[in-house]
């Protein structure tokens, strides 16, 4: 088995430049190779980088939705042999000490949609599952896993790996994290911040009122709602009528430049206006007295010029002063925007 140095790196539709702009950053010398134009892309640090993984994990790039590391090519044969060769990878990834007995082990396998093959990828997770389940004593898993097998076809070439979930940015296969859409669902909002709330591991049931600056028509509340917080909802829109009268929430139906709030009054802000960056910065500036010292905020920033860092940077130069960045991220839910997550001196 190689060295880990090479890896697959997915990004959201039109910002793999982005990704490996930032990569390009922390690995100077590394190569890069398209799958998928502005999607995913291949990409090798030098072989003496040390711990190029550790790297990658502690200085994440915003824009790398998903990692997959790459412990053998081979160029497939688009037929049924394919699911024979990789099930030969297992077992001598096994003997390497790669994939244990007892562990639970996911499989995800991915394609270039361009590419056809006799079988479908869900055969192939099957012949890997079988080697799993028969030969290692391992249990097939989907979701929380110890370990995940990755397999990426392209046009011609096959990729393999195996890593933990961790290491991989997202343990849904190349990031895309899903969400039951609920019956009474009253935004796709909702899913960037139940996106939030699991990328950056935040537990919202520690916090105790909520400020949503641009809240119409309700999806970020809704949810705020579902996890015990009081929230203020601000949005010279109208609110869903599934929220009024709620008992725990406050409508402010005015523009957020408007609105008189109490000093420290929210441990929690959450933005979502879809708006010029720099005014949407300025704006959540002078909200600040109402958060306490110690309070988040998570605020989605749209890209609306084309220059994500130099929006990030303006947007960071306006907030700083009383917010420090945790994160930013584009999530799979934002599309042109991304998201901070931030908390008060
Ligand atoms: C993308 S929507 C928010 C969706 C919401 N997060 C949800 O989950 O349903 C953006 C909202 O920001 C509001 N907005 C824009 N400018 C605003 C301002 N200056 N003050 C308050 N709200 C504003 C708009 O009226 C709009 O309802």
């Amino acid at each position: 088995m190689t060295v880990l140095t090479t890896f697959i790196g997915t990004s959201n539709h039109g910002f793999a430049q982005y990704a490996q702009d930032e990569i390009r950053k922390l690995f100077p010398a590394a190569k890069f190779s398209l799958i998928v134009p502005t999607e995913v892309f291949w990409f090798q640090v030098p072989p003496e980088t040390e711990n190029a993984l550790g790297t990658l994990l502690e200085q994440e790039p915003i824009f790398l939705r998903h990692l997959q590391p790459v412990h053998q090519t081979w160029e497939h044969t688009s037929s049924e042999e394919d699911l024979r060769q990789v099930q030969v990878w297992l077992r001598e990834a096994h003997a390497a000490g790669l994939a244990g007995a007892h562990e639970k082990i996911a499989v995800q396998i991915r394609k270039d949609e361009r590419v056809q093959l006799p079988y479908a990828p869900f055969a192939m997770k099957a012949a890997l599952d079988e080697v799993i389940a028969g030969e290692l004593g391992a249990e097939p898993v989907v979701r929380y896993a110890d370990k995940i097998i990755s397999v990426y076809i392209g046009a011609k070439t096959l990729y393999i790996g195996i890593s933990r979930p961790a290491d991989n940015l997202s343990d849904w296969s190349g990031g895309a994290i899903r969400f039951m859409k609920e019956e009474d669902q009253i935004s796709r909002a909702k899913f960037k911040l139940l996106e939030a709330e699991q990328r950056f591991g935040i537990d919202f049931s520690v916090a105790r009122t909520a400020l949503d600056v641009g809240a119409a028509p309700g999806g970020w509340t809704s949810l705020l709602l579902e996890r015990g917080l009081k929230v203020t909802a601000i949005d010279p829109a109208a609110m869903s009528p599934k929220l009024q009268g709620h008992p725990k929430l406050t409508i402010l139906k005015k523009n957020a430049g408007d609105v008189k709030l109490r000093n420290d009054e929210f441990d929690l802000l959450v933005c979502d206006m879809s708006w010029d960056p720099r005014q949407m910065g300025r704006l959540v500036a002078d909200l600040l007295y109402a958060l306490q010292s110690g309070g988040t905020a998570i605020i989605t920033v749209k890209l609306m010029h084309k220059k994500p860092f130099q929006t990030v940077r303006d947007i960071l130069r306006i907030l700083e002063p009383s917010l420090f960045l945790l994160k930013a991220k584009q999530l799979f839910h934002n599309r042109e925007e991304l998201t901070l997550y931030l908390q008060k001196l």
